[in-house]
C-alpha cells in the first residue's frame, strides 16, 4: 500500500514546537504575573504543547490544551505522559473561539502564536467572558516594533498578514476589550532560530524538490518567510501581551 507522509510531518516532524518560542521565554513571561493560586488554566491553540508542558511542569496545576487539530493533541498527551505529567495535561479538540461555551472562570488563559487564527482583537473580546474576574490572559501576537520597515518586509506582510498592528495599537485593542495591560514581552530572535528556523530551513530546501506540488509550494513559502525574518532588522516580532481582565 502506498503511504504518503503528511506535509506537517515532513516539515515539523520530531520538533518540539510549531511556532517560534522557548520554555525560557514562556517561564519568563509567567514570572511577570502576580503569584497567586490558579485552579483553571487553558492554553488556546496549544499545538504540540511545548508551552503547555512548560506551564504544567512549573505550576503543577492541570493545564487544558485546546486545539482544532486532533493529531497535535494526541502528540501532546503522549509527550505529557512521557514526562510523567500526564495527569497535569488535559486535551480538548475544539475551536478556540468556543472557549466561553466550554470554560467559565478561567484563572489563566495562555495563547502563544495562535490567537491570530481568529484575529487578535476578536480573540481577546471572545475570551473575556470565559475569564474569572481579574483573571489573566497572556496572548502573543506578531506586532510592529518600531524603527524602519524595509520595503520588502512591508510588501511581504501587506500580502501575508495585513492585520499586523503596532504594540501601541494592540495595547489599545486589549484595553478596548476590557483588560488592563500589565506588561509586554518581546520574543528574542534566538527563540525563532533555535529548534525552529534552524531546523526548518534545511528541511524546506530539501523539500523544494518534492514530487507533491503543495509540499514544494509550502517549502518555498517557508524559505521566503525565513528570509524575510532575516531582513527585518527587528522591526517586528512576537510580543506577549500580559493582561488582566477588568
Ligand atoms: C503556529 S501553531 C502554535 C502552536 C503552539 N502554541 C506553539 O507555539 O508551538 C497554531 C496552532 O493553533 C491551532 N489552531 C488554529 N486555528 C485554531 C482554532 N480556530 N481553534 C483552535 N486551534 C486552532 C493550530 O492547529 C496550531 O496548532
Amino acid at each position: 500500500m502506498l503511504t504518503r507522509e503528511h506535509p506537517i510531518d515532513l516539515f515539523f516532524g520530531g520538533m518540539e514546537k510549531l511556532g517560534p518560542g522557548s520554555d525560557i521565554d514562556t517561564l519568563n513571561v509567567l514570572d511577570l504575573l502576580p503569584r497567586r493560586s490558579r485552579r483553571l488554566i487553558v492554553d488556546a491553540g496549544c499545538g504540540w504543547g511545548r508551552q503547555t508542558l512548560a506551564l504544567a511542569g512549573r505550576l503543577q496545576v492541570r493545564v487544558h490544551g485546546i486545539d482544532s487539530y486532533a493529531p497535535f493533541l494526541a502528540t501532546l498527551a503522549q509527550r505529557a505522559k512521557e514526562r510523567g505529567i500526564g495527569h497535569l495535561v488535559r486535551v480538548h479538540c475544539m475551536d478556540m473561539g468556543d472557549i466561553p461555551m466550554v470554560f467559565r472562570g478561567i484563572d489563566l488563559l495562555w495563547s502563544e502564536g495562535a490567537a491570530w487564527h481568529i484575529g487578535f482583537s476578536h480573540a481577546l473580546q471572545t475570551w473575556h467572558a470565559a475569564l474569572a474576574r481579574h483573571g489573566f490572559a497572556v496572548v502573543s501576537e506578531r506586532s510592529w516594533l518600531g524603527g524602519d520597515i524595509p520595503a520588502v518586509v512591508r510588501r511581504y506582510f501587506g500580502r501575508t498578514y495585513p492585520e499586523m498592528q503596532t504594540v501601541g495599537d494592540n495595547r489599545s485593542a486589549a484595553r478596548d476589550a476590557g483588560y488592563s495591560v500589565l506588561a509586554t514581552y518581546t520574543l528574542p530572535a534566538v527563540a525563532w532560530m533555535e529548534g525552529y528556523y534552524d531546523v526548518l530551513e534545511p528541511r524546506a530546501r530539501e523539500l523544494l524538490g518534492h514530487p507533491d506540488r503543495t509540499v514544494r509550494e509550502y517549502a518555498a513559502a517557508m524559505l521566503e518567510k525565513i528570509q524575510i525574518f532575516g531582513s527585518s532588522g527587528g522591526c517586528w516580532g512576537y510580543v506577549f501581551y500580559v493582561l488582566r481582565r477588568e
